[in-house]
Protein backbone atom coordinates (compact mmCIF):
# COMPACT_ATOMS: atom_id res chain seq x y z
CA UNK A 1 0.00 0.00 0.00
CA UNK A 2 1.64 3.44 -1.12
CA UNK A 3 1.06 6.61 1.20
CA UNK A 4 -0.54 9.14 -0.82
CA UNK A 5 0.93 12.79 -0.92
CA UNK A 6 -1.94 14.90 -1.51
CA UNK A 7 -1.63 17.43 -4.35
CA UNK A 8 -2.48 20.08 -1.57
CA UNK A 9 -2.69 19.84 2.41
CA UNK A 10 -4.56 22.77 4.13
CA UNK A 11 -4.94 20.67 7.37
CA UNK A 12 -1.38 20.45 7.72
CA UNK A 13 -1.28 24.13 7.52
CA UNK A 14 -3.26 23.93 10.86
CA UNK A 15 -1.28 21.61 12.52
CA UNK A 16 1.70 23.44 11.76
CA UNK A 17 0.51 26.40 14.22
CA UNK A 18 -2.37 24.46 16.36
CA UNK A 19 -1.48 26.24 19.14
CA UNK A 20 -1.15 29.92 17.90
CA UNK A 21 -4.45 29.53 16.08
CA UNK A 22 -6.53 27.57 18.54
CA UNK A 23 -6.24 31.07 20.66
CA UNK A 24 -6.43 33.11 18.00
CA UNK A 25 -10.04 31.67 17.23
CA UNK A 26 -10.48 31.49 20.94
CA UNK A 27 -9.04 35.08 21.82
CA UNK A 28 -12.10 35.75 18.79
CA UNK A 29 -14.82 33.82 20.49
CA UNK A 30 -14.19 35.35 23.23
CA UNK A 31 -14.50 38.80 22.52
CA UNK A 32 -17.94 38.53 21.30
CA UNK A 33 -17.25 40.59 18.12
CA UNK A 34 -17.54 38.72 15.24
CA UNK A 35 -17.32 40.77 12.06
CA UNK A 36 -15.13 43.85 11.01
CA UNK A 37 -13.61 44.43 13.99
CA UNK A 38 -10.05 44.58 15.38
CA UNK A 39 -8.60 42.12 14.16
CA UNK A 40 -10.00 42.95 10.86
CA UNK A 41 -7.94 46.28 11.01
CA UNK A 42 -5.25 44.70 12.35
CA UNK A 43 -4.44 42.12 9.72
CA UNK A 44 -5.59 44.81 7.23
CA UNK A 45 -2.73 47.20 8.45
CA UNK A 46 -0.58 44.44 8.43
CA UNK A 47 -1.07 42.51 5.27
CA UNK A 48 -0.96 46.09 3.81
CA UNK A 49 2.62 47.09 5.88
CA UNK A 50 4.00 43.53 4.79
CA UNK A 51 2.82 44.29 0.78
CA UNK A 52 2.83 47.82 0.50
CA UNK A 53 -0.23 49.14 -0.42
CA UNK A 54 -3.62 49.91 1.67
CA UNK A 55 -5.92 46.95 1.92
CA UNK A 56 -9.11 46.24 2.26
CA UNK A 57 -10.55 43.03 3.53
CA UNK A 58 -13.84 41.14 2.16
CA UNK A 59 -15.55 37.98 1.89
CA UNK A 60 -13.35 36.00 -0.45
CA UNK A 61 -11.35 36.69 -3.51
CA UNK A 62 -14.45 37.01 -6.35
CA UNK A 63 -15.66 39.38 -4.19
CA UNK A 64 -12.59 41.67 -4.18
CA UNK A 65 -12.23 41.48 -8.11
CA UNK A 66 -16.30 42.81 -8.17
CA UNK A 67 -14.98 45.49 -5.80
CA UNK A 68 -11.94 46.37 -7.04
CA UNK A 69 -13.98 46.98 -10.79
CA UNK A 70 -17.11 48.69 -8.97
CA UNK A 71 -14.60 50.83 -7.20
CA UNK A 72 -12.88 52.19 -10.21
CA UNK A 73 -16.02 52.98 -11.64
CA UNK A 74 -16.75 50.20 -13.79
CA UNK A 75 -19.70 48.61 -14.47
CA UNK A 76 -22.75 48.01 -16.90
CA UNK A 77 -21.91 48.80 -20.48
CA UNK A 78 -18.17 48.26 -20.15
CA UNK A 79 -16.50 45.41 -21.31
CA UNK A 80 -13.23 44.07 -19.22
CA UNK A 81 -10.07 42.30 -20.89
CA UNK A 82 -8.74 39.31 -19.21
CA UNK A 83 -7.91 35.67 -19.92
CA UNK A 84 -9.87 32.69 -20.43
CA UNK A 85 -6.89 30.67 -18.72
CA UNK A 86 -8.10 31.42 -14.97
CA UNK A 87 -10.00 30.37 -12.02
CA UNK A 88 -13.64 30.72 -13.18
CA UNK A 89 -13.99 33.41 -10.65
CA UNK A 90 -12.10 35.74 -12.27
CA UNK A 91 -14.49 35.69 -15.40
CA UNK A 92 -17.45 35.31 -13.16
CA UNK A 93 -16.60 38.32 -11.13
CA UNK A 94 -16.47 40.70 -14.24
CA UNK A 95 -20.14 39.42 -14.90
CA UNK A 96 -21.03 40.48 -11.34
CA UNK A 97 -20.13 43.69 -12.02
CA UNK A 98 -22.54 43.78 -14.65
CA UNK A 99 -19.68 44.58 -17.49
CA UNK A 100 -18.44 42.28 -20.22
CA UNK A 101 -15.75 39.70 -20.33
CA UNK A 102 -13.48 39.94 -22.89
CA UNK A 103 -11.03 36.65 -22.79
CA UNK A 104 -7.45 37.07 -24.39
CA UNK A 105 -5.02 34.80 -25.45
CA UNK A 106 -2.12 33.28 -23.09
CA UNK A 107 1.68 32.88 -23.35
CA UNK A 108 2.18 29.16 -24.29
CA UNK A 109 5.29 29.19 -22.14
CA UNK A 110 4.31 31.33 -19.23
CA UNK A 111 0.46 30.99 -18.96
CA UNK A 112 -0.32 34.60 -18.74
CA UNK A 113 -1.55 37.20 -20.92
CA UNK A 114 -0.21 37.86 -24.19
CA UNK A 115 -0.20 41.63 -24.58
CA UNK A 116 -0.12 41.22 -28.33
CA UNK A 117 -3.67 39.82 -28.20
CA UNK A 118 -4.59 42.26 -25.50
CA UNK A 119 -3.42 45.19 -27.83
CA UNK A 120 -4.85 43.90 -31.18
CA UNK A 121 -8.44 43.79 -29.01
CA UNK A 122 -8.28 47.51 -27.65
CA UNK A 123 -7.27 48.65 -31.61
CA UNK A 124 -10.09 46.47 -33.14
CA UNK A 125 -12.51 45.37 -30.48
CA UNK A 126 -14.54 42.66 -31.16
CA UNK A 127 -17.56 43.59 -33.40
CA UNK A 128 -20.38 44.99 -30.92
CA UNK A 129 -18.54 44.78 -28.25
CA UNK A 130 -18.68 47.77 -25.48
CA UNK A 131 -15.73 50.07 -24.75
CA UNK A 132 -12.68 48.15 -22.92
CA UNK A 133 -12.12 49.94 -19.85
CA UNK A 134 -10.25 47.74 -17.94
CA UNK A 135 -7.75 44.92 -18.00
CA UNK A 136 -7.77 41.99 -15.15
CA UNK A 137 -4.12 40.42 -15.53
CA UNK A 138 -4.15 37.05 -13.41
CA UNK A 139 -0.58 36.20 -11.85
CA UNK A 140 -1.31 32.24 -12.33
CA UNK A 141 0.78 29.51 -10.30
CA UNK A 142 2.55 32.32 -8.75
CA UNK A 143 4.45 33.88 -11.25
CA UNK A 144 4.62 37.45 -12.74
CA UNK A 145 2.43 38.11 -15.81
CA UNK A 146 4.53 40.05 -18.73
CA UNK A 147 3.61 43.85 -16.69
CA UNK A 148 5.93 45.89 -18.05
CA UNK A 149 4.08 45.15 -21.24
CA UNK A 150 1.06 44.97 -20.24
CA UNK A 151 1.27 48.38 -18.46
CA UNK A 152 2.30 49.88 -21.51
CA UNK A 153 -0.40 48.67 -23.70
CA UNK A 154 -3.02 49.81 -20.87
CA UNK A 155 -1.31 53.47 -20.90
CA UNK A 156 -1.76 53.78 -24.43
CA UNK A 157 -5.03 52.94 -24.82
CA UNK A 158 -6.17 54.62 -21.13
CA UNK A 159 -7.53 51.69 -19.77
CA UNK A 160 -7.31 50.56 -15.57
CA UNK A 161 -5.14 47.62 -14.95
CA UNK A 162 -6.49 45.39 -11.61
CA UNK A 163 -3.98 42.32 -10.97
CA UNK A 164 -5.28 38.85 -9.47
CA UNK A 165 -2.99 37.96 -7.17
CA UNK A 166 -4.90 35.02 -5.43
CA UNK A 167 -1.78 32.65 -6.53
CA UNK A 168 0.70 34.96 -5.60
CA UNK A 169 1.11 35.94 -2.43
CA UNK A 170 5.02 37.10 -2.23
CA UNK A 171 6.03 36.89 -5.98
CA UNK A 172 7.93 39.94 -7.43
CA UNK A 173 8.63 41.44 -10.44
CA UNK A 174 12.02 43.72 -10.78
CA UNK A 175 12.08 43.13 -6.99
CA UNK A 176 8.57 44.87 -6.28
CA UNK A 177 5.41 42.85 -5.08
CA UNK A 178 2.89 42.02 -7.18
CA UNK A 179 -0.15 43.26 -5.84
CA UNK A 180 1.49 47.02 -5.75
CA UNK A 181 2.16 47.76 -9.62
CA UNK A 182 -1.00 48.18 -11.19
CA UNK A 183 -4.34 50.42 -10.29
CA UNK A 184 -5.65 47.70 -7.74
CA UNK A 185 -5.30 44.75 -7.04
CA UNK A 186 -7.04 41.42 -5.85
CA UNK A 187 -6.25 38.49 -3.31
CA UNK A 188 -7.83 35.33 -2.50
CA UNK A 189 -7.23 33.68 1.29
CA UNK A 190 -9.10 30.47 0.02
CA UNK A 191 -7.39 27.94 2.35
CA UNK A 192 -5.28 26.79 -0.22
CA UNK A 193 -3.95 29.52 -1.04
CA UNK A 194 -0.28 30.70 -0.65
CA UNK A 195 -1.73 32.95 2.52
CA UNK A 196 -4.82 31.12 3.20
CA UNK A 197 -7.74 31.20 5.45
CA UNK A 198 -9.82 28.81 7.15
CA UNK A 199 -13.14 29.85 5.42
CA UNK A 200 -13.17 32.21 2.81
CA UNK A 201 -11.69 35.83 3.02
CA UNK A 202 -10.30 38.08 0.11
CA UNK A 203 -8.51 41.80 0.02
CA UNK A 204 -8.34 44.56 -2.79
CA UNK A 205 -5.19 46.35 -2.41
CA UNK A 206 -4.70 49.69 -4.07
CA UNK A 207 -1.77 53.14 -3.26
CA UNK A 208 -4.86 54.86 -4.04
CA UNK A 209 -6.76 56.32 -0.54
CA UNK A 210 -9.86 57.34 -2.49
CA UNK A 211 -10.65 54.18 -3.92
CA UNK A 212 -9.65 52.79 -0.37
CA UNK A 213 -12.41 54.71 1.12
CA UNK A 214 -15.25 53.83 -1.48
CA UNK A 215 -13.72 50.22 -1.30
CA UNK A 216 -14.85 50.33 2.52
CA UNK A 217 -17.94 51.26 1.81
CA UNK A 218 -18.56 49.10 -1.36
CA UNK A 219 -18.04 45.92 0.68
CA UNK A 220 -20.70 47.34 3.33
CA UNK A 221 -24.03 48.10 1.33
CA UNK A 222 -22.47 51.51 0.40
CA UNK A 223 -22.07 52.44 4.02
CA UNK A 224 -19.71 55.57 4.70
CA UNK A 225 -21.56 56.30 7.93
CA UNK A 226 -23.47 53.50 9.57
CA UNK A 227 -26.93 52.91 8.12
CA UNK A 228 -26.72 55.55 5.71
CA UNK A 229 -26.03 54.05 2.42
CA UNK A 230 -23.74 57.05 0.43
CA UNK A 231 -23.38 54.44 -2.70
CA UNK A 232 -25.58 51.06 -3.99
CA UNK A 233 -23.13 48.42 -2.40
CA UNK A 234 -23.39 44.77 -1.43
CA UNK A 235 -21.99 42.48 1.94
CA UNK A 236 -18.51 41.27 1.38
CA UNK A 237 -16.89 41.69 4.89
CA UNK A 238 -13.80 39.63 6.06
CA UNK A 239 -14.68 37.53 9.42
CA UNK A 240 -13.04 38.35 12.58
CA UNK A 241 -11.94 34.59 12.69
CA UNK A 242 -10.57 34.40 9.35
CA UNK A 243 -8.54 37.77 10.16
CA UNK A 244 -7.00 36.58 13.28
CA UNK A 245 -5.84 33.21 11.73
CA UNK A 246 -4.69 35.04 8.51
CA UNK A 247 -2.84 37.15 11.53
CA UNK A 248 -1.17 34.21 12.21
CA UNK A 249 -0.38 32.34 8.89
CA UNK A 250 0.93 36.25 7.11
CA UNK A 251 3.39 35.47 10.07
CA UNK A 252 4.66 32.09 8.18
CA UNK A 253 4.22 33.41 4.53
CA UNK A 254 7.63 34.29 3.34
CA UNK A 255 8.78 31.02 4.62
CA UNK A 256 6.14 28.97 3.42
CA UNK A 257 6.93 30.71 -0.20
CA UNK A 258 10.82 29.42 0.41
CA UNK A 259 10.10 26.38 1.14
CA UNK A 260 8.04 26.19 -1.95
CA UNK A 261 10.80 27.29 -3.89
CA UNK A 262 13.07 24.30 -2.42
CA UNK A 263 10.57 21.85 -3.35
CA UNK A 264 10.41 23.74 -6.52
CA UNK A 265 14.19 22.67 -7.18
CA UNK A 266 13.74 19.27 -6.14
CA UNK A 267 11.45 18.74 -8.92
CA UNK A 268 13.56 20.75 -11.37
CA UNK A 269 16.02 18.15 -10.50
CA UNK A 270 14.37 14.99 -10.32
CA UNK A 271 12.59 16.10 -13.95
CA UNK A 272 15.67 16.96 -15.79
CA UNK A 273 15.89 14.40 -18.80
CA UNK A 274 12.18 13.27 -18.52
CA UNK A 275 9.82 14.20 -21.14
CA UNK A 276 7.69 16.74 -18.75
CA UNK A 277 8.44 20.40 -19.10
CA UNK A 278 9.30 22.12 -15.95
CA UNK A 279 8.11 25.62 -15.27
CA UNK A 280 9.88 28.71 -16.93
CA UNK A 281 11.11 31.30 -14.73
CA UNK A 282 10.25 34.70 -15.79
CA UNK A 283 14.09 36.66 -16.08
CA UNK A 284 14.02 39.31 -12.58
CA UNK A 285 10.94 37.62 -11.19
CA UNK A 286 10.58 35.68 -8.13
CA UNK A 287 7.95 32.83 -8.67
CA UNK A 288 5.93 31.66 -5.52
CA UNK A 289 4.80 28.51 -6.91
CA UNK A 290 1.11 28.39 -5.88
CA UNK A 291 1.46 25.09 -8.19
CA UNK A 292 4.14 23.89 -9.75
CA UNK A 293 2.70 22.81 -13.45
CA UNK A 294 4.32 21.12 -15.58
CA UNK A 295 3.56 20.48 -19.77
CA UNK A 296 3.14 16.53 -20.98
CA UNK A 297 2.16 15.49 -23.82
CA UNK A 298 0.09 12.54 -22.58
CA UNK A 299 -0.38 13.87 -19.31
CA UNK A 300 -3.56 11.80 -18.64
CA UNK A 301 -1.51 8.69 -18.60
CA UNK A 302 1.20 10.00 -16.26
CA UNK A 303 -1.44 11.21 -13.72
CA UNK A 304 -2.48 7.58 -13.78
CA UNK A 305 0.91 6.41 -13.26
CA UNK A 306 1.62 8.99 -10.49
CA UNK A 307 -1.30 8.31 -8.65
CA UNK A 308 -0.27 4.56 -8.90
CA UNK A 309 3.10 5.55 -6.96
CA UNK A 310 1.11 7.86 -4.26
CA UNK A 311 1.52 11.02 -5.84
CA UNK A 312 -1.45 13.22 -6.13
CA UNK A 313 -1.90 15.65 -8.61
CA UNK A 314 -4.23 18.36 -10.10
CA UNK A 315 -5.32 20.00 -13.05
CA UNK A 316 -5.61 23.84 -12.99
CA UNK A 317 -8.05 24.59 -15.24
CA UNK A 318 -8.74 21.26 -17.44
CA UNK A 319 -11.57 23.46 -19.17
CA UNK A 320 -10.42 27.21 -20.08
CA UNK A 321 -13.42 29.17 -19.65
CA UNK A 322 -14.27 30.17 -23.30
CA UNK A 323 -14.92 26.45 -23.49
CA UNK A 324 -17.09 26.05 -20.37
CA UNK A 325 -21.03 25.43 -20.54
CA UNK A 326 -21.82 28.13 -18.48
CA UNK A 327 -19.94 30.93 -21.52
CA UNK A 328 -19.08 28.63 -24.52
CA UNK A 329 -19.65 30.74 -28.04
CA UNK A 330 -20.97 33.96 -26.03
CA UNK A 331 -18.37 35.90 -24.90
CA UNK A 332 -15.88 37.90 -27.05
CA UNK A 333 -12.37 36.77 -27.36
CA UNK A 334 -8.57 38.54 -28.91
CA UNK A 335 -7.89 37.68 -32.60
CA UNK A 336 -6.38 34.41 -31.25
CA UNK A 337 -9.19 33.29 -30.26
CA UNK A 338 -7.57 31.57 -27.30
CA UNK A 339 -5.55 29.13 -28.74
CA UNK A 340 -2.89 28.85 -26.78
CA UNK A 341 -5.15 28.83 -24.03
CA UNK A 342 -7.16 25.37 -25.34
CA UNK A 343 -3.80 23.87 -26.30
CA UNK A 344 -2.34 24.34 -22.77
CA UNK A 345 -5.16 22.31 -20.77
CA UNK A 346 -4.98 19.26 -22.45
CA UNK A 347 -1.09 18.98 -21.25
CA UNK A 348 -0.90 20.76 -17.86
CA UNK A 349 -0.28 19.08 -14.32
CA UNK A 350 0.31 20.47 -10.95
CA UNK A 351 2.44 18.31 -8.80
CA UNK A 352 2.03 18.14 -5.10
CA UNK A 353 3.37 21.54 -3.67
CA UNK A 354 2.40 23.00 0.07
CA UNK A 355 4.92 24.13 2.52
CA UNK A 356 4.39 21.47 5.19
CA UNK A 357 5.40 18.64 2.31
CA UNK A 358 7.87 17.04 4.53
CA UNK A 359 10.81 16.11 3.31
CA UNK A 360 10.10 11.88 3.13
CA UNK A 361 6.78 13.47 0.64
CA UNK A 362 8.89 15.49 -1.29
CA UNK A 363 11.32 12.72 -2.38
CA UNK A 364 9.01 9.87 -2.81
CA UNK A 365 7.38 12.08 -5.75
CA UNK A 366 10.94 12.95 -7.02
CA UNK A 367 11.47 9.17 -7.18
CA UNK A 368 8.24 8.93 -9.21
CA UNK A 369 9.01 12.02 -11.48
CA UNK A 370 12.75 10.29 -12.18
CA UNK A 371 11.04 7.33 -13.11
CA UNK A 372 8.76 9.36 -15.72
C1 LIG B 1 -6.83 33.42 -10.15
C2 LIG B 1 -7.98 33.42 -9.18
N1 LIG B 1 -8.83 34.44 -9.17
C3 LIG B 1 -9.87 34.50 -8.32
C4 LIG B 1 -10.09 33.51 -7.41
C5 LIG B 1 -11.30 33.58 -6.54
O1 LIG B 1 -11.04 33.54 -5.19
P1 LIG B 1 -12.14 32.98 -4.17
O2 LIG B 1 -12.23 31.51 -4.36
O3 LIG B 1 -11.58 33.37 -2.83
O4 LIG B 1 -13.42 33.68 -4.47
C6 LIG B 1 -9.21 32.41 -7.36
C7 LIG B 1 -9.35 31.34 -6.37
O5 LIG B 1 -10.13 30.46 -6.41
C8 LIG B 1 -8.13 32.35 -8.27
O6 LIG B 1 -7.28 31.33 -8.28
Amino acid sequence: MVTMVPQTDPGASYRAARAEIDAAVRRVLDSGWYILGEEGAAFEREFGAWLGAETVGCGNGTDALVLALRGLGIGAGDAVATVSHTAVATVAAIEMADALPVLIDIDPHFYTMEPADLEAVLIKPPPGCPPIKAVIVVHIYGQAAAMDEILAVAARHGVKVIEDCAQAHGATLHGRNLGTLADAATFSFYPTKNLGAFGDAGAVATADAGLARRLRALRQYGWERRYISDMPGINSRLDETQAAVLRVKLRGLDAGNARRRTIAAAYDAALAGTAAAPPLRRADAAHVFHQYVVQLEDRDSVQKRLAAQGVGTGIHYPVPVHLQPAYAGRLPMGPRECRATAAAAGNILSLPMFPEMTDAQLEQVCAALRRL
